[in-house]
């Protein structure tokens, strides 16, 4: 190979169909820094997808799957090191240190410039560039963006296919000068004259997953995992969508989307955010108890919602995702069967294990587990080793990735580009204790309230310590791309905009009894609990008043086929405990303690009176 290459020797000429004179300068000025081999404009075809598969797995990046057992799938094993979003790399680098706000990182964003200035020198060589054209939402919607990703990682390239529009067709709704949002990734791991290639590049020091919000632009350093990578995603679709959202009127989410049908044939759509890891995918593909009789719950997204008012009054949304990148443990046919049909085949499995025959395992999939595998770090692990060494067959944060349209539940309207109207905002944080498994907010503003206060056990998704509580103010902490107070402000305004305003609830389906385990069975019997939020929003269904918003009493929910659920259990996970009230208010406090300088009056005054009720 030859190592003298300059970007002029390299061949940096677009295809015809690229006409937009900006994109080919940028590409141009990208490849001069980062002085890749050579460079590939991604079409999104199959033939480009499976080619690259190939190329992946004969460089062992990729393992092909048994296509007997799992046809079109391949299995990645990450570096140890690069398991999951790394919070305390990312950045948010606004031009004011106000603007990012107290959550997030900040760095002058000249700074932080001349940083990844140094940083991205040369830091293709050796590999090929991708140009990878993708719609965020579908094409030509009023409500999609347009991305274009710059990566070295053909990892990265297969699976933005999977993510998102990946296509020629950009090129043409862009035309010459249409807008999009620039998205620079690399590995960080240039390779030198005849350097052997590991089968999961990317760097072990250094790692910057960097946002720009006022010139829309993302620039990730040094990781390869999918949420510091797939750039459309957390990057593209939270953190600058939401500062699009704040300029323009509308709203970003970390949100699954999901259609509800009564037997008398109703639809309602309802959104819900929770937390990574959190089980957003196994609500969104939710399978109703047998009881729930003509009941049907389908599936427009299960990670994030844009949601935009329209003319009508409503909000309507959009899953700007065309795939699912879902926590595999956990994952099974009796916990989300929607979801295990819809990963039978077109699948890219990252860190589970793999079985002598060919296929994945993860905790959770099955009840007892295959006699051997190997793990996700390629070592022999057999239940009994599991055991004894306390180590997991495949990674907490195991991942698939899989095209939506494969799911048997997948919602009719999920690719409309007028997207659908929302009934019902829903928030969920993991809570042992404290959170009752229900509550409507009693207004707009306290439910606003009650989802910037929300609390959750933090899991696998992000590095860091697992099972701590943290403030996850509507589960946007690691996603919100501006000041989180002024986000606040932004959804109370949005919501004196529109005249069809979403009742807003929130739900814990995770409250533990004294042995520690789940009292609510979750899955299918949240069905429960959704039947009750729809008929609150018809003004349907009875609900009792607390301090905190109205709640169901007992007979208030369907119990068909959940014998044994005793009155007693739900008083277990209903009761609004005084001492608990105390000790999550002064949490609250904490929270606004933190976010003080431009933390909305109506918030402060929430939380008086949530003080006072409980007084009372
Ligand atoms: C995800 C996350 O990958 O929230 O969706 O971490
Ligand atoms: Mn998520």
């Amino acid at each position: 190979m030859n190592r003298s290459l300059s970007p002029s020797a390299i061949d940096i000429a677009a295809p015809a169909i690229v006409q937009h004179a900006g994109v080919k300068e940028w590409v141009a000025r990208i490849a001069e820094l980062t002085k890749p081999d050579r460079i590939h404009w991604c079409d999104g075809s199959q033939a480009e997808y499976d080619r690259l598969c190939e190329e992946m797995v004969a460089a062992g990046t990729l393992r092909k799957l048994n296509p007997k057992l799992r046809p079109n799938s391949y299995l990645a094993w990450s570096d140890p090191t690069d398991v999951a979003r790394m919070e305390d790399r990312t950045f948010i680098c606004s031009e004011s240190k106000e603007d990012a706000g107290p959550t997030n990182n900040w760095t002058d964003p000249a700074e932080m410039r001349g940083t990844l200035h140094t940083l991205f020198d040369g830091c293709m060589r050796g590999r090929t560039m991708y140009v990878v054209p993708f719609s965020m939402g579908p094409l030509g919607s009023h409500i999609a963006q347009i991305g274009i990703e710059i990566t070295d990682s053909p990892y990265v390239a297969v699976s933005m296919k999977v993510m998102t529009r990946m296509t020629s067709k950009v090129w043409e709704i862009l035309g010459k000068n249409g807008e999009f949002v620039p998205c620079i990734h690399s590995l960080g791991a240039p390779l030198e004259a005849g350097q052997k290639d590991v089968p999961w590049p990317c760097n072990k020091d250094q790692k910057y997953i960097v946002h720009f919000p006022e010139t829309r632009e993302i620039w990730s350093f040094g990781s390869g995992y999918g949420g510091n990578a797939l750039l459309g995603k957390k990057c593209l679709a939270l953190r600058i969508a939401s500062a699009m959202g704040r300029d323009q009127g509308w709203l970003a989410e970390h949100m699954l989307i999901l259609g509800v049908t009564s037997p008398e044939g109703k639809k309602s759509y309802v959104t819900a955010a929770f937390p990574s890891a959190c089980g957003k995918t196994n609500f969104a593909m939710l399978v109703p108890p047998a009881a729930f009789t003509g009941w049907k719950v389908t599936t427009i997204g299960d990670d994030i919602a844009w949601i935009k008012p329209c003319k009508d009054g409503q909000l309507y949304a959009i899953n700007p995702e065309a795939g699912f990148f879902g926590v595999a443990p956990g994952t099974s046919t009796k916990s989300n069967p929607n979801c295990m049909a819809s990963l039978k085949e077109n699948v890219i499995f990252t860190n589970v294990a793999l079985t002598p025959e060919g296929d994945v395992w993860w905790e959770g999939m099955t009840d007892t587990p295959p006699e051997k595998l190997l793990d996700w770090q390629g070592q022999p692990w057999t239940p009994e080793i599991g055991k004894k060494e306390g180590r997991k067959a495949a990674h907490p944060n195991s991942r698939f990735t899989v095209p939506a349209s494969q799911c048997p539940a997948i919602d009719p309207e999920w690719e409309n580009p007028q997207g659908v109207p929302i009934s019902a905002f829903v928030f969920g944080g993991r809570r042992s204790n404290t959170m009752p498994l229900v509550t409507e907010a009693f207004s707009w503003t306290d439910g606003v309230y009650l989802a910037a206060t929300m609390g959750s056990e933090t899991t696998a998704a992000a590095t860091g310590k697992v099972g701590v509580v943290r403030r996850d103010p509507f589960a946007m902490l690691p996603f919100c791309g501006y000041n989180m107070s002024d986000y606040f402000g932004h959804w109370l305004k949005l919501g004196r905009s529109v005249s069809k305003r979403p009742h807003i609830f929130c739900v814990n389906w995770f409250r533990t009894d004294a042995n520690g385990k789940f009292v609510w069975p979750g899955f299918g019997d949240n069905m429960r609990v959704l039947k009750w939020i729809v008929e609150r929003c018809e003004g349907k269904a009875r609900a009792s008043e607390t301090a905190i918003g109205w709640v169901p009493d007992f007979a208030d929910l369907e119990w068909k086929g959940l014998e044994g659920f005793t009155q007693e259990k739900f008083d277990s996970i209903t009761t609004i405990s005084h001492d608990e009230w105390h000790a999550e208010l002064a949490a609250h406090d904490e929270l606004f303690a933190t976010l003080k300088t431009h933390l909305p009056r109506e918030l402060s005054l929430r939380r008086e009176l949530i003080h006072l009720s409980l007084a009372a």
